[in-house]
């Protein structure tokens, strides 16, 4: 694994627009696998600023992403739906119809995830950019999922629920199971960006690019990907 240390969550975001611009300037059509939560927020501010200066254009690229809450969609404000269009693609000239996401209110759970992995199977991402969760998570997939996962639905561990509480009024609203992409989905991708910052990852990153890989460590799987960059700030490198 690539590993880039940086000051601040600005210079992080600012690298990580660095990778993100090339990708997309070097293929128009480029298929990029999109993460929600605060980690990618900075990249995405950076894709509106240089979009709206004249900068890169996404008209032509696909998007998928990685994970959505289960019983939420569009109508919900905090679905991953919404987030994305909020902090991201109602700002750019990305197409919608270009952009996927699991079905958080799939009338059949099962059958979305076929949907998805079908999906998946015809596009191969070009770059997928992925944070990474206190406990080593990624997207999804909590500590013990297979490494040979593919869409799936999960039961949120009380760590992920207590982390991602703070976005919602009360930890009682926050949904229990979620659609996530399997990690041999993601490892599926050409070219992995991997974001961290703040001492509170600084566990989950030692355990991701020094630890055994393991499935208790979900993102030690990134390890074994021929093209993965890490960009963490300085906290979140300081047990490496
Ligand atoms: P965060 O979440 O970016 O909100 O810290 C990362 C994750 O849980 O994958």
């Amino acid at each position: 694994m690539n590993v880039i240390i940086v000051k601040n969550y600005d210079e992080m975001s600012k690298k990580a627009f660095e990778i993100m611009k090339a990708a997309v300037t070097e293929k128009k059509d480029a298929v990029l696998g999109l993460a929600t939560g605060s980690t990618p927020i900075g990249l995405y501010k950076e894709m509106i600023a240089d979009h709206k200066a004249g900068g890169a254009s996404y008209a032509d690229v696909k998007a998928f992403n990685l994970d959505e809450y289960m019983g939420l969609d569009y109508s919900s404000d905090q679905s991953y739906v919404y987030f994305m269009r909020e902090n991201l693609f109602d700002h750019i000239d990305i197409k919608l119809e270009n952009t996927n996401i699991e079905n958080g209110k799939a009338a059949d759970p099962e059958a979305e995830c076929a949907r998805y992995n079908a999906l998946l199977a015809e596009n191969t991402v070009d770059l997928q950019i992925l944070g990474i969760g206190s406990n080593g998570h990624i997207a999804f997939n909590e500590p013990g999922t297979s490494f040979d996962s593919v869409t799936h639905v999960v039961d949120l561990t009380e760590n992920t629920i207590k982390d991602n509480s703070r976005l919602f009024a009360s930890i009682d609203e926050v949904p229990r199971k979620a659609f996530t992409m399997g990690l041999s989905n993601i490892m599926a991708a050409k070219k992995i960006l991997v974001l961290a910052n703040g001492a509170n990852k600084a566990k989950a990153v030692y355990g991701m690019v020094r630890g055994e890989v393991t499935e208790n460590v979900p993102a030690s799987i990134l390890q074994n990907h021929a093209d993965c960059t890490l960009i963490c700030d300085e906290a979140a490198a300081s047990l490496l």
